[in-house]
């Protein structure tokens, strides 16, 4: 069966979707369906290309014994060709996403990551998970529970879709 692709995008590349993309490959591993998938992740912004994840949102991940070797890069148009989901972290990436998705006339099922976390507040219509860049440590394990729970539900849903 052909592998599914699944880009994880925010702003920078270096905060949510590497940590998105850590969790998801940890999920998918843990149950035994790394065959199944391919992960990457990518930021609309180029200013930290080339750059591993932020060290806090290593740090996050490595207290759960997590690894993270994502590298930052910026999306690129082709990426809309050749990931079938795209899941973004925030309504401005989201938007950015939509507008490359409609001019590559692309098939990729463009998402919001938070569609897939069970806990989404009423307070919360965004389906936005919050930017952790300026803020201290808690921010970031509040982006790791997000993002923990966000995934497990979306690699339910895929297996639930692709059986
Ligand atoms: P991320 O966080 O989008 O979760 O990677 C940010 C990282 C860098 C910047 C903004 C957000 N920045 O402005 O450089």
């Amino acid at each position: 069966m052909e592998q599914i692709k699944v880009l994880f995008v925010c702003l920078g590349n270096i905060c949510r979707s590497p940590m998105a993309e850590a969790l998801f490959v940890h999920h998918v591993q843990s149950a035994g369906l790394h065959d199944r998938y391919f992960a990457d992740s990518a930021g609309i912004g180029n200013w930290h290309e080339g750059e591993l994840a932020d060290a806090r949102t290593r740090a996050v991940l490595q207290n759960y014994g997590i690894a993270c070797p994502s590298v930052a890069r910026q999306i690129r148009p082709r990426d809309l060709s050749e990931f079938h989901y795209i899941l973004n972290m925030e309504q401005a990436v989201h938007e950015q996403v939509l507008k490359m998705h409609q001019s590559r006339q692309s098939t990729s099922q463009v998402l919001l990551m938070r569609q897939f976390d069970p806990q989404i507040g009423e307070l919360e219509p965004d389906y936005t998970v919050p930017d952790p860049y300026y803020k201290d440590d808690d921010a970031f394990e509040l982006v790791y529970q997000i993002l923990d729970r966000s995934c497990l539900h979306f690699i339910q849903h895929l297996e639930s879709k692709h059986q």
